[in-house]
């Protein structure tokens, strides 16, 4: 990419969170995780660039950090800004960790209000030791170590527990699931009534919450 490729792909990302705006969403995400474009420029596995978006760490979160700039401009104060990071590369040498947990300070700063910590994705080498939670730790170190950041943990969260535990124990500060809802689409419902908290079941579904005045049925 040259860098009138950098500033016109930058101002896409604007152009979509304006979009976003208009059309009445109230929280983006930008994906920097997973071996999209804007994870290839943070991982020095990727990033092969020999100008100043390449190379030392400073210049392969420059593109990240640009477009946060911009978007958090143009993307209204009030509404959160969502980054997703693949907090490690899994391989020898590649994005890590200590790399996650500096960047997350830097787009803090900056004004990312959540950073999403997925893994793995951008290099056919990484040996992901999958499991349920393997990725909460990531969201933990974070949490830990950039105080005022919220954290999302995801991945192979399956069961009312695992939810329980890693928001009651403050691991992560929220929990994203994909998969489970495609086995069950009424997971948050079922989640919240194992766990007994109380939510707004939608009127027509009443009758399965506990506790309702016709629980009795
Ligand atoms: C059908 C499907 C589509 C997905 N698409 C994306 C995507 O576009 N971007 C992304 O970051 N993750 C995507 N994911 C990954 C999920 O966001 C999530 O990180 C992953 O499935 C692990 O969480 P889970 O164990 O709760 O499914 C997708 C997952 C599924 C099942």
């Amino acid at each position: 990419m040259t860098i009138a490729d950098i500033e016109a792909v930058q101002q896409t990302f604007v152009d979509a969170a304006v979009r976003a705006d208009k059309a009445g969403f109230d929280v983006i995400e930008l994906h920097g995780a997973h071996g999209y474009l804007l994870f290839e420029f943070l991982s020095p596995l990727s990033n092969q660039r020999t100008d100043q978006y390449g190379g030392s760490f400073e210049n392969r979160i420059r593109f990240l950090v640009e477009i946060i700039r911009k978007v958090r401009q143009a993307w209204p104060q009030q509404k959160p800004l969502f980054v997703r990071i693949s907090a490690t590369d899994w391989v020898e040498g590649g994005w890590n960790l200590d790399d996650t947990v500096a960047l997350a300070k830097i787009i803090y700063a900056e004004g990312v209000d959540l950073i999403d910590c997925s893994t793995g994705g951008n290099d056919p080498r990484q040996n992901i030791p999958a499991a349920p939670g393997f990725q909460v730790p990531f969201a933990t170190a974070v949490k830990e170590q950039v105080p005022g950041i919220v954290t999302g943990a995801v991945g192979m969260i399956t069961h009312a527990s695992q939810v329980s535990d890693i928001i009651g124990e403050d691991k992560a500060d929220v929990v994203f699931v994909a998969r489970k809802f495609l086995r069950n689409p009424s997971f948050v419902l079922s989640t919240a009534h194992e766990l007994g908290v109380y939510i707004k079941w939608p009127n027509q579904y009443e009758r399965g919450q506990v506790k309702t005045k016709y629980s009795f049925f």
